[in-house]
């Protein structure tokens, strides 16, 4: 089967002015997405994978470089039609969920989909989903009424509303027990597997970005490596090199003193 690149990101550049500072976000990342893949994007706090998924889902723009969606130059697009696009392709699940308060989690979840037109089959689609996280008896609750693990799963079923062929996930299970979090692990994987959706996910975990297919991992700001999964024996291996790439010493004293 032929693999095609559904997303890539050109050399980009993200800077913020906080307090007079300019803080480098992101420098020159670059890397390709292949369609129906799951990759794992993972990095220190601070390392800048928000302001990644952000800038890939047209949330924010890049100061540099950019971002193609079907080889289509997504970041140049105009703040309206980028929106389009976005809410008729990407489920975004946010870090710190962004459900409406005032509003239930059938309803947070069905919002996508009074927004747009959704694609057939949708309603079914997403009472599955919403059963399948589990959540099929917390319908009528409030955000606050709902536990932490319960309000991300509902975030995550808000992002799937619209069947969405690309799933940018902030840390999708950064609450969930391991249960939950192996649930939302094995829905990542189905959702690649069985409708060829394309899925990047923040993790700081070993054992969830064990699941994808290829792992990303950022260090101030820019790409220190770009791997596939298998060059990970398990989680606890890929838990080393993890560590290794976050120790300051790694990056500061390059290659030497290790093993
Ligand atoms: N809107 C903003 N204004 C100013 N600085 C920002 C803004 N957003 C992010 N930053 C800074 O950019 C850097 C990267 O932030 P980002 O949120 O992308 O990190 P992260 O890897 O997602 O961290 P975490 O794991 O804590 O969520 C940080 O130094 C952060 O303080
Ligand atoms: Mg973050």
């Amino acid at each position: 089967m032929v693999q095609q690149t559904v997303m890539a990101a050109e050399g980009l550049d993200k800077r913020f002015w906080q307090g007079g500072e300019r803080i480098y976000a992101l420098s020159g990342v670059s890397f390709g997405v292949e369609r129906g893949s799951f990759v794992a994007v993972m990095g220190a706090s601070g390392s800048g994978k928000t302001t990644l998924l952000n800038l890939l889902a047209g949330l924010l723009r890049p100061d540099g470089g950019r971002i193609l969606l079907d080889g289509m130059d997504f970041s140049s697009l105009g703040g309206s039609e980028r929106a389009r696009v976005r809410r008729r392709r990407i489920g975004f699940v946010f870090q710190d969920y962004n459900l409406l308060p005032n509003l239930t989690l059938e309803e947070n979840v069905r919002l996508p989909r009074l927004l747009d037109k959704p694609p057939e089959g949708a309603e079914r689609w997403a009472a599955e989903i919403l059963e399948f996280l589990g959540l099929a008896g917390r319908l009528k609750h409030l955000p606050r009424q709902l536990s932490g693990g319960e309000r991300q799963r509902a975030a995550i079923a808000r992002a799937l509303s619209m069947k969405p062929d690309i799933v940018l996930a902030d840390e999708p299970t950064g609450n969930l027990d391991l249960r939950g979090s192996s649930q939302v692990c094995g829905l990542l994987r189905r959702l690649c597997r069985e409708r060829g959706c394309t899925v990047l996910a923040v993790t700081h975990a070993p054992h969830v970005a064990i699941h994808a297919d290829r792992i990303l991992m950022l260090g101030d700001g820019r790409l220190l490596s770009d791997r596939p999964v298998t060059d990970f024996a398990d989680a606890e291996q890929l838990a080393t090199a993890y560590q290794r790439l976050l120790a300051p010493a790694a990056g500061e004293a390059g290659e030497e003193g290790r093993p």
